[in-house]
């Protein structure tokens, strides 16, 4: 036998990762990646943090056996990352109706909220803002569910649309799924205020639905707890969901694969049961997490000192974050670039939407190697001193040309 027909033709490249092997084959010396989602300091490099190092080091000194990790992770991993998420004195903490499973990255725990929800009996339909991270359509669909879209911006781009995102969200069934984004909206780098996610909660309270909350971005917009304003809006008694974290960004450990999924329950039971189930949903996949990214993030997160340096570290991160988009908006506004830049500099997280056309963005790339995402998205990380000119001129080029 042969393997299927569909198997044959080949698929698309995926829309972020395919673009990187595009930019490394190009060969202009003055090509620009702001594509991918990874954080670069001013040389184009991705840091090793300090506090990972120095963990790294007192993990080599005491290395034991590899036995295999407990299916949902190591225990004080997952009581430290349910801390970092909702605070150690939060009612859900202090309750204990939260169950953590550690996962490999925050893709590893939304496929496995995924898996969970479905073989629970959940609601097939999952409500994903328009814009979205793109994995998230395609994930949901080849777990088994069928993605709706809820509008999230603004004509301009620049702000949530409050009124249509809740109407949108009104449109959902009871007992839909919907995800959200805890903060740093990719693409648009655009979140709600307080105001904005109370009425969020009111709306999943209201219509019975399921919140994922994708937080893969914590501490990269305005700091570990300042990003956590979703938690206000749902951490209502009785209203139960799913929060997956990534411990990508925040640590630097992309190739580490370290997230964890934590699901919300009304009591200490239910969340306990939710937890058995989400133990099948691992077994039956990879069956149980790798450790070192996460013994990494165990080992900062344990001591006072390496968590007080990862702190630290992460807000290196995000300040020349914050710094990168007004020197970018200046150079827009500098530059006479027509558009409305000012917002940019408010927005949270590592992307901004230029708001670009198809065409736009493959004059970008074609013309001047600037590669960026589809409307424009780009990383605000990958600017530099050296390459912000280049970047402008290339955008003034294709906006008035
Ligand atoms: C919104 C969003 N969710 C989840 C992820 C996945 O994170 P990880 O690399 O930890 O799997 C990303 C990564 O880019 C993301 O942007």
């Amino acid at each position: 036998m042969s393997l299927p027909v569909r198997s044959l033709t080949p698929a698309p490249a995926d829309p972020i990762l395919g673009l990187a092997e595009t930019f490394k084959a190009d060969p202009r010396p003055t090509k620009v990646n702001l594509s991918v989602g990874v954080y670069v300091d001013e040389t184009g490099i991705t840091p090793v943090i300090p506090s990972v190092l120095e963990a790294e080091r007192r993990l080599l000194a005491k290395a034991g056996p590899k036995g295999y990790l407990p299916i949902d992770g190591r225990p004080t991993y997952k009581s430290a990352v349910r801390d970092l998420v909702f605070g150690p004195d939060h009612e859900i903490v202090t309750n204990a109706r939260s169950a953590t499973a550690q996962t490999p990255g925050g893709t590893g725990a939304l496929r496995v909220a995924a898996d969970f929800l479905l073989q629970t009996g959940s609601s097939r339909t999952i409500w994903l803002s328009e814009p979205t991270w793109p994995n998230h359509p395609q994930l949901f669909t080849m777990a088994g569910f069928t993605p709706r879209t809820y509008p999230y911006l603004d004509d301009s781009g620049r702000n949530v649309d409050v009124s249509r995102m809740l109407a949108g969200l009104r449109g959902a069934a009871s007992g839909d799924v919907v995800l959200l984004h805890g903060s740093c909206h990719n693409p648009s780098g655009v979140d709600p205020d307080p105001r904005t996610w109370a009425e969020i909660g009111q709306v999943v309270v209201e219509r019975e639905l399921v919140p994922i909350v994708d937080f893969a971005y914590q501490g990269f917009g305005h700091g570990l707890r300042e990003d956590a304003d979703w938690l206000d809006g749902l951490a209502q008694p009785g209203l139960e969901f799913l929060v997956c974290s990534s411990y990508s960004k925040n640590f630097a450990l992309y190739n580490e694969r370290v997230g964890a999924l934590t699901v919300v329950a009304a009591d200490s039971a239910r969340a306990a049961s939710a937890l058995s189930h989400v133990k099948i949903a691992i077994r039956s996949n990879y069956s149980n997490p790798p450790a070192h990214g996460a013994d990494i993030v165990d080992t900062i997160l344990n001591d006072p000192d390496l968590r007080a340096q990862w702190e630290v570290d992460l807000a290196g991160m995000r300040n020349r974050i914050l710094a990168n988009r007004a020197a970018l908006v200046d150079a827009l506004v500098a530059a006479d670039v027509p558009g409305n830049w000012e917002p940019i500099r408010r927005q949270r997280g590592m992307f901004a939407l230029l708001g670009l056309g198809a065409d736009q963005v493959a004059r970008l790339r074609d013309e001047f190697g600037v590669y960026v995402v589809s409307r424009g998205r780009v990383n605000v990380a990958g600017f530099s001193a050296a390459n912000l000119p280049t970047v402008v001129a290339a955008v003034k080029a294709v906006i008035t040309g």
